[in-house]
């Protein structure tokens, strides 16, 4: 077979099928792999922040200072009573699931190995230049405005467009009200930048986890922090985790019918690093397939981002040089995550 290099790749979908009980030599990590230094689950408190008063202005300032506190040690919580209905949540993840169960020709034809790509279909992070793979499948699609985007998605399965598309949207929502709330929590006005969000970018990063016969020697993600402001997360089981600042990395519980909120590289410019964006892997199991929608969140493509002025003064001159999701883009599209993260570039020592 005449393989066109690097658009061709085997998806973790397809391996599973093969291998029975030891995973391809590719994918095994090398041996000083980080293991999971679990801390006691019961003293491992996430927060979860109730959200069915957002709308309600009297409540509003409690509702602040917990995103604050979230915001401000980790730069993630979880969020219930957000408003977007469980079975909308469950019907993207089962679109998700239909379409990883494709067969193979009909998934490769939204392959490409180019990140500016606003439809893609790969395996691991990028295997045009990931070093080790990273046990997982991804399709990746652009989603605001959802009119200008949702041809280019997956017909298939049939109901793909109209279940994911009516998430997205819902989504697109929350994070409208939460960047305010975030915004309000730095002492910025809720309006900040409000054209820019309402315009920006949202990428759906829907990816998929098959079951894995050797979990410890495997990552389903490498740690990373994702590049935007805010990403929403809608997954299937437990399997992310996130490392809070002093490197322990904490198991997020999974809660039925809630959403996980994690702060982006981009928020952490624009705050002038008061908050840090979170880092976070995805770990693998023996038994199920694990499904999740990553809704990424930015400010347009080319708008260049800096620290909020409000934000910048004597006592806290700028610590970040301006940078925008294209830049990124051109960045992860030459160097591996391993090998160096865009905002280490953005910082100003
Ligand atoms: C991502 C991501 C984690 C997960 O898509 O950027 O971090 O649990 N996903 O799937
Ligand atoms: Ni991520």
């Amino acid at each position: 077979m005449e393989s066109k290099g690097d658009i061709s790749f085997t998806s973790v979908m397809a391996v599973t099928q093969t291998c029975q009980q030891n995973i391809p030599q590719q994918y095994v990590l090398p041996p000083q792999r980080p293991k999971s230094t679990f801390v006691d689950q019961t003293f491992t408190i996430l927060p979860v922040i109730d959200l069915s008063m957002i709308d309600h202005p009297a409540h509003r300032s409690q509702l602040i200072d917990q995103v604050h506190a979230a915001c401000n040690q980790l730069g993630f919580f979880q969020v219930i009573n957000h408003g977007i209905p469980t079975s909308l949540m469950k019907d993207a993840l089962d679109s998700a699931e239909q379409f990883f169960d494709l067969p193979s020709d009909e998934k490769m034809s939204f392959a490409s190995t180019d990140v500016h790509n606003p439809v893609r279909y790969g395996t691991s992070m990028n295997h045009g230049t990931d070093k080790v793979f990273y046990w997982r499948d991804f399709i990746k699609h652009y989603a605001n405005p959802i009119s200008e985007w949702i041809h280019l998605w997956p017909s298939n399965p049939p109901t793909y467009k109209e279940k994911m598309g009516s998430y997205a949207k819902a989504v697109n929502v929350l994070q409208k009200k939460l960047t305010e709330v975030v915004f309000e929590s730095l002492g910025l006005n809720a309006k900040y930048l409000d054209d820019d969000i309402k315009e920006g970018s949202q990428v759906m990063a829907v990816n998929c986890y098959p079951f894995c016969p050797e979990p410890d020697l495997a990552l389903g993600m490498p740690p990373h922090t994702d590049y935007g402001t805010l990403t929403i997360l809608n997954q299937s089981h437990q399997g992310l985790e996130i490392m809070d600042r002093d490197k322990n990395w904490h198991s997020v519980p999974y809660i039925k019918g809630a959403l996980i909120v994690q702060l982006g590289d981009q928020l952490e410019v624009i705050s002038n690093g008061r908050y840090k964006s979170i880092p976070h892997r995805a770990i693998l199991n023996v038994q199920t397939k694990r499904f999740s929608i990553a809704s990424l969140h930015s400010m347009q493509l080319d708008k260049k981002v800096g620290p909020a002025p409000e934000l910048v003064d004597e006592q806290h001159p700028a610590a970040y040089k301006e940078g925008s999701f294209t830049e990124f883009l051109d960045y992860i599209s030459i160097k591996s995550l391993t090998e160096g993260k865009y905002i280490d570039m953005l910082k100003i020592p």
